[in-house]
């Protein structure tokens, strides 16, 4: 595939070993192999190299800069915390997608210092450091629903946020921060507002879906909390990606805020059927499901408003959440074998 933009040769993505990072490297090397260089600045608090390297198919090989190298894409160990490194690394790359964050909701409220150092001071030094780069690289953000809270449904980019969670606090006060920062500086950075993200590659994440298939996998019963009727806006893998894709290429001029996500809600209930029916199809034992005690804090609500993104980003998801469902169980299995 012919690259859209020029202009954009070397990518940074923090956080590439994660389930989503991972999966936009893979992505990214199916469109333009090696026009694009991508270098990744991960911790492997979470992700981990086997992760990048199954999305990719690639064995692991270190270089002689004490680097690690995956079919060309350059894994640096360190933390988004260490200045220097994340200013060296930034002064090589055209754009940056921000991925790296402490990214569990109860743990940013057991240590919400450590969330702010992670997820806050972590995405400044990233800002500061493109402020001062002489290619003034954007910056694309993933940022969250939760940055919303608990407000009016559906949500949209002119919602007005209450976040309930340190975490979702973080993901507000960076949105905050590259709004003001490409204002004052003359930058492009983009903020992307996921939803519930699912798909391949969800080895240990911790949302619905992919822990019901784990549960579903384990012989264990499936439980609902509450009456299942609560609703979520769920994002299939491939669509969100797409979506980071064109907010790195996308030609905007000053800061930009997307809600990615299917706009469409679905019940959690319904999450379970269809994951049932997946094994069924499969030949499996159909797994036992129980209505568990409603969990204080839960929202009974959340669906996006993408609009916005749909008329500026020329974006909107493509996958049902069915099909989305049938490929992400038919992984799970694969990786059985
Ligand atoms: N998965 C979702 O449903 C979802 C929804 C909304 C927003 N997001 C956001 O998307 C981003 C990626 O999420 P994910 O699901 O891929 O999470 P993940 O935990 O799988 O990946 C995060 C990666 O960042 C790395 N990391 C964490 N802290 C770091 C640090 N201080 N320095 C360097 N690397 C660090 C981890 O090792 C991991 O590889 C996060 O910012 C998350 O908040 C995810």
């Amino acid at each position: 595939m012919v690259l859209m933009d020029f202009m954009v040769r070397k990518i940074l993505i923090t956080g590439g070993l994660g389930f989503i990072g991972s999966s936009l490297i893979a992505s990214l090397k199916r469109q333009y192999a090696d026009q694009i260089q991508i270098t990744v600045l991960d911790n492997s608090s979470y992700g981990g190299l086997g992760q990048l390297a199954s999305a990719l198919g690639c064995a692991i090989r270190s270089d002689e800069n004490s680097a690690t190298v995956i079919d060309n894409v350059i894994v640096h160990h360190g933390d988004v915390t260490e200045q220097n490194t994340v200013q060296t690394l930034v002064d090589d790359a055209d754009a940056i997608v921000h991925l790296a964050a402490q990214v569990s909701v109860p743990l940013s409220t057991q240590n919400p210092a450590q969330d702010f150092e992670q997820n806050v001071v972590g995405l400044f030094y990233v800002l500061d450091a493109a402020r001062m780069s002489d290619r003034k690289p954007k910056i694309v953000f993933a940022s969250s629903n939760a940055a919303l809270g608990e407000v009016e449904q559906p949500v949209s980019e002119v919602s007005l946020p209450k976040p309930i969670s340190p975490y979702g606090a973080s993901k507000l006060a960076s949105e905050t921060f590259l709004q003001a920062f490409s204002h004052s500086y003359g930058m492009n950075h983009v903020a992307l507002r996921f939803g519930n993200v699912f798909g391949p590659g969800s080895f240990s994440n911790t949302g619905v879906v992919a822990k019901f298939i784990r549960q579903a996998l384990g012989g264990e019963v499936l439980e609902i909390y509450g009456d299942g009727a609560q609703t979520r806006d769920f994002i299939y893998m491939d669509d969100l990606v797409r979506s980071i894709e064109q907010a790195v290429f996308l030609d905007n001029t000053d800061f930009e805020l997307f809600q990615i996500s299917s706009g469409l809600e679905t019940t959690v209930s319904e999450v379970v059927e269809k994951i049932c029916q997946e094994f069924v199809k499969a030949g499996l034992q159909q797994p036992d499901v129980k209505y568990g005690e409603k969990r204080s804090g839960d929202i009974v609500r959340n669906v996006s408003d993408v609009s916005r993104a749909k008329d500026i980003l020329n974006w909107h998801a493509k996958t049902s959440f069915d099909e989305g469902i049938a490929k992400t169980v038919q992984w799970f299995l694969d990786q059985q074998e």
